[in-house]
């Protein structure tokens, strides 16, 4: 696509406490060191140790240009009166510069809606930040066929409110194509379909926003690993992986970000 550099993101969910996590970054920043990764490196811890892991990336002299943090998930909401929530300005204070949006487990197990996503996505470009928007398809949308409807109207719901700021910045949007039953299931889409429906978000975004957007990143979420990584990766249209399960194991992780 072009000469960018591919982003390996790490989502670790709400796994681990601080007592796991600093020992799974501590070993994860000692494999970096020897391994030396080219790609991108993002970490998504749970909000509450982006503290905790800013500070072992400053403690192990990390540039957080090789490794950023981000959120994994941000309030539709600028700030005020929303119990609970974390808006896209407090997760500055910690060195984010990356968030995750309408990621399966927010739109399916919290029922986050079309417009709330596209109140985020537009609150966290505007912002500054650096948006992943995670788009894909279930299991009964796959078997109907339905995929790339789906994801297109995931797209334009999300992407609509935004275009003339992602228009003026393409680095401010990345996509995640996610299909929601590959997600912690083992169960990898087959590389036709995502190089597929990689090429299909291209012409899609081409078309909400009414440019080229050969610049913009897609990456490759739903049981990615070790394993499959490289096959994954080399494919067209494939500008890095978002990975769960397998971001939780340092080795695993660090044989992710060597893959390519
Ligand atoms: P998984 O999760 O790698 O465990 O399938 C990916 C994700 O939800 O981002």
């Amino acid at each position: 696509m072009n000469n960018q550099k591919y982003l390996i993101a790490a989502n670790w969910k709400q796994n681990g406490d601080a007592k796991s996590l600093i020992r799974l970054i501590n070993n994860f920043i000692r494999l970096y060191k020897k391994a030396k990764p080219t790609c991108d490196i993002l970490i998504l811890p749970p909000a509450i140790y982006l503290e905790t892991i800013l500070n072992r990336l400053k403690h192990h002299k990390v540039s957080r240009k090789k490794i950023s943090l981000g959120a994994q998930n941000i309030s539709p909401y600028q700030n005020g009166a929303y119990t609970g929530e974390l808006s896209v300005d407090m997760t500055k204070d910690y060195n984010c510069n990356y968030t995750l949006v309408g990621h399966s487990e927010r739109r399916h197990v919290f029922n986050e809606d079309e417009k709330i996503i596209s109140k985020k996505v537009r609150l966290s470009i505007e912002s500054g930040m650096q948006t992943i928007l995670c788009v894909g398809e279930t299991m009964a949308e796959y078997n109907s066929k339905s995929t790339k409807k789906v994801i297109l109207r995931q797209l334009k719901s999300a992407l609509v409110k935004s275009a003339n700021l992602i228009k003026s910045d393409h680095n401010k949007i990345i996509i995640a194509y996610e299909p929601v039953w590959a997600i912690g299931t083992g169960k990898t889409a087959s590389l036709d379909d995502i190089r597929d429906v990689h090429g299909y978000i291209h012409n899609s975004l081409s078309k909400i926003l009414g440019t080229k957007t050969n610049s913009i990143k897609i990456l490759y979420g739903g049981s990615v690993n070790n394993l499959n990584a490289a096959s994954i990766l080399v494919l067209s249209n494939v500008n890095g992986a978002l990975v769960g399960g397998a971001s939780l194991n340092s080795k695993k992780f660090i044989d992710i970000c060597s893959s390519i």
